[in-house]
């Protein structure tokens, strides 16, 4: 059990789950890219982990890059605009592979594949350790996905609480 701030959260999925699992998405991966060259685009901060531990089952060749994803209020109409930040290389006819810590409401996913997508990449599949089906709200292809998790807040594993805990080895979930 740990405390932060005013929340409490217990463990939920164990570091050596995780990495089992990772293991596995790795595997598959490398499977499915054997014969490609694959441009891994990992969003910070979340999946800064998640990114470190399965590019390092990667057994084929591939880059990695990493951005950010800005949120801002464009209009009042338009509501919350995503914006990536620091995608500096050309994804022109690339394999894309978008690695992400959680997919919630997926509206965060959705908007970054569509901005990946009008860049021109030959293809994008996304890699979410994390995924809460019941918040979807988007229609969001995942082709690697760690876990389906129940719709509660959880950290640890790079995910944060108001910045803190990405630093727990496993997943904890609010008690
Ligand atoms: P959406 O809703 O756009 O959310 O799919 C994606 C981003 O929201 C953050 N997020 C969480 N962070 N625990 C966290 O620490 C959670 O349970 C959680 N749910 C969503 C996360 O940054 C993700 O990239
Ligand atoms: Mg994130």
């Amino acid at each position: 059990m740990i405390t932060i701030k005013d929340k409490t959260f217990v463990p939920f999925i164990s570091a050596e789950a995780i990495q089992t699992r990772i293991e596995e998405l790795a595997e598959q991966i490398n499977q499915e890219y054997a014969d490609k060259c694959p441009l891994i685009v990992v969003v910070l901060n979340g999946a800064f982990l998640f990114a470190a531990d399965l590019a390092k089952h990667l057994t084929i060749q591939c880059e990695i890059t990493f951005i950010r994803v800005a949120s801002y209020t464009a209009t009042e109409s338009t509501g919350q605009v995503k914006q990536i930040l620091g995608l500096n290389d050309s994804i022109e006819g690339r394999d894309l592979i978008v690695v992400e810590d959680i997919v919630d409401t997926g509206l965060t996913l959705f908007e970054v594949r569509d901005q990946l997508l009008a860049k021109g990449p030959s293809s994008i599949a996304i890699a979410t350790l994390l995924f809460k089906p019941t918040a979807l709200t988007k229609q969001l292809d995942l082709h690697y996905v760690g876990f389906e998790i129940e719709n509660r807040f959880v950290l640890g594993y790079g995910l944060d609480y108001d910045g803190l805990g990405r630093n727990t080895p496993g997943i904890m979930v609010l008690a």
